[in-house]
């Protein structure tokens, strides 16, 4: 669904299907998606800049359509995702005729980090900084899951100078919509979830400084053009940061 959404065409046509009725409940869906995918590529740019080789994308989605491994083509990345039709595709695309060697996706459930991080040790050196990508992905997770203590996990277990790069959709949206939404996406992978307050979502960067311009709308964050005319219509639903553990 996601893939469609950001114009690939490694989708399904339950998946277009999908995606073709919630963009009928909510204009700003397909919109607001691509601006997620601008900033996962703008923070791998930045974090990438910074010297980082290595990433671990968790919920990652297929490695399609500008991922960090096309983003940061130096840097070795391991795609983390639960769904074993995402994984299975993930494979296929990395290790085909688009794939470089430098990433690999592994089937796993990104809320056992003890797991995640035991399979990518095995790609990534885990005593060097790594970028953890917890992109678009959090808000499909409810806190019955303990997704805080989850992310806790990661943030103890990366070396110093390691970053982490969230976005998450907030209650400043309009929660008639999102309830609406959540209808449509029942049964697929991603459905469920919990939109969070700012403060909700700061609190999973725990005690690591977020770097400038902090915790904001996944738009301005660092934006590398000047704002488009419908990037204004794209409801306030969506914020995005970056932080670095201390060396
Ligand atoms: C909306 S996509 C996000 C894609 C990508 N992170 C991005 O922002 O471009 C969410 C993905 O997270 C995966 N996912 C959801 N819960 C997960 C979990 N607990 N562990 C691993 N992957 C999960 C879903 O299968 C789906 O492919």
């Amino acid at each position: 669904m996601y893939d469609y959404m950001l114009g690939g065409k490694d989708n399904f046509a339950v998946d277009r299907q999908a995606i073709d009725q919630l963009a009928e409940l909510i204009p700003e869906a397909v919109p607001l998606a691509r601006a997620n995918r601008a900033f996962l590529q703008r923070a791998v740019r930045y974090v990438a800049a910074a010297g980082v080789r290595q990433f671990l994308d968790l919920g990652s989605g297929l490695p399609t359509q500008g991922s960090a491994h096309e983003v940061a083509p130096e840097a070795r990345v391991v795609y983390v995702d639960h769904d074993p039709v995402v994984a299975a595709h993930a494979r296929a695309l990395l290790g085909g005729a688009r794939g470089s060697g430098r990433a690999v996706c592994v089937e796993a459930d990104f809320l056992d980090a003890d797991d995640v991080l035991d399979q990518a040790g095995r790609f990534l050196d885990l005593d060097r900084p790594v970028g953890v990508l917890l992109v678009s992905i959090l808000h499909f997770v409810p806190d019955s899951a303990r997704p805080q203590q989850a992310v806790a996990a990661f943030r103890a277990r990366v070396a110093p100078g390691s970053y982490l790069v969230i976005s998450h959709a907030t209650t400043l949206g309009r929660l008639e919509d999102e309830e609406r939404a959540r209808g449509v996406s029942r049964g697929s992978a991603t459905n469920g979830g919990a939109d969070r307050t700012p403060a909700e979502i700061r609190a999973f960067f725990g005690d690591f400084p977020l770097d400038p311009p902090g915790l904001v709308q996944a738009v301005d964050w660092r934006p590398d053009r000047p704002k488009l005319v419908g990037d204004w219509s794209l409801p306030s639903s969506l914020m995005a940061g970056v932080a670095k553990k201390a060396s």
